[in-house]
């Protein structure tokens, strides 16, 4: 007969919740959001179910949803009517990004952390993240500058963290140093540290209406690296990120759990469109149970050291947390 019986740790739903050693907090969720210039009505986006493009009253509906529900944050992504060759409209100062951002600040009041998105792939028509040169390559300087200028937009808009995820080299210290000159020094950066060239993002794609044709392997990172994520924490952290991002989440729990170890920065991880639509679409079809695979999912994204979690299932998981399910 076994003296040590590991199962008498699993006998009741009191002695497994008392034993728990990981849980999820509401305050743990960041919502990524999409507002599109010139909406009326949202509009859902048909490879991610449940999820819509908001115009700005919808927006301000779903910030004053997130603050009811008591999740930490949301992550604000533009979609403008027009694009072009340099993304002008990511500059603008009544832009879509300024708008939505102030329109989420007023909802929110103090009780969300507004984070906006500071990339230009929305807002270019070729679709790249960053301005392109005579050659056809991304030109960074450039880009730098464009970055720049739209932080400092969102800083003055209300953000109170900007989201880089357009991986240009140099563009943390750069940002930093823009915010700090238009004494915006209480304006925190997300890093998105480890931002993998991922087939996951596909379906944001469709949410923001990408115009990209081809690839960003010539600036996110190789997944088939793994110790590049290392090298790339100790540079953005001397760079002045204020939290570090690992994206995707749940095929990259590797490099979130070396973040973990590794930094004292707090670490986020991104749970992307993909990694959302895969679970939707299997729960609508009745072959998993999508609410609870949801919910494992995010656990073993916190189980791995992520304290911030970037997920479109956060309303949904706020309220599973509340009801203790
Ligand atoms: C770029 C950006 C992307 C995502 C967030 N920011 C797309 C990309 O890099 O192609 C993807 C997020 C997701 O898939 O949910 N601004």
């Amino acid at each position: 007969m076994p003296i040590v019986r590991p199962q008498r740790a699993r006998t009741s739903s009191a002695m497994r919740e008392l034993l728990a050693d990981v849980r999820i907090h509401p305050r743990d969720l960041v919502l990524p959001v999409f507002v599109k210039q010139g909406l009326t009505e949202p509009v859902p986006i048909p490879s991610m179910p449940g999820v819509v493009q908001h115009s700005i009253a919808s927006l301000r509906e779903e910030v004053r949803a997130a603050a009811a529900a008591g999740i930490g944050g949301v992550m604000i992504f533009g979609v403008p009517s027009v694009r072009n060759r340099l993304g002008s409209g990511a500059t603008d100062p009544s832009g879509i990004l300024p708008v939505a951002i102030r329109a989420a600040r007023q909802e929110a009041g103090e009780d969300l952390v507004i984070f906006s998105d500071v990339c230009l792939d929305e807002f270019t028509d070729h679709g790249h993240c960053g301005i392109l040169g005579k050659n056809g390559h991304i030109d960074g300087e450039a880009t730098l500058a464009t970055y720049a200028t739209m932080a400092v937009l969102h800083a003055g808009a209300g953000a109170d963290a900007v989201g880089l995820s357009g991986m240009m080299d140099g563009q943390t210290a750069h940002v930093r140093h823009a915010l700090d000159e238009a004494g915006f020094t209480a304006t925190s950066i997300l890093s998105y540290t480890a931002k993998y060239a991922s087939s996951f993002y596909g379906p944001f794609r469709d949410a923001v209406e990408s115009t990209l044709v081809g690839n960003r392997r010539a600036y996110q990172m190789d997944f088939a690296r793994q110790r590049e994520a290392l090298r790339a924490l100790t540079l953005e952290a001397a760079a002045g990120a204020d939290m570090v991002m690992v994206k995707p989440a749940g095929s990259y729990l590797d490099v979130v759990a070396k973040f973990a170890q590794a930094s004292d920065l707090p670490v986020a991880a991104y749970q992307v469109s993909g990694e959302y639509s895969m679970i939707a679409a299997a729960g609508a079809n009745g072959w998993i149970d999508a609410d609870s695979v949801a919910g494992e999912s995010l656990l073993s994204i916190k189980r791995a050291g992520a304290s911030i979690i970037l997920t479109y299932f956060a309303l949904q998981a706020a309220g599973w947390i509340a009801a203790g399910t």
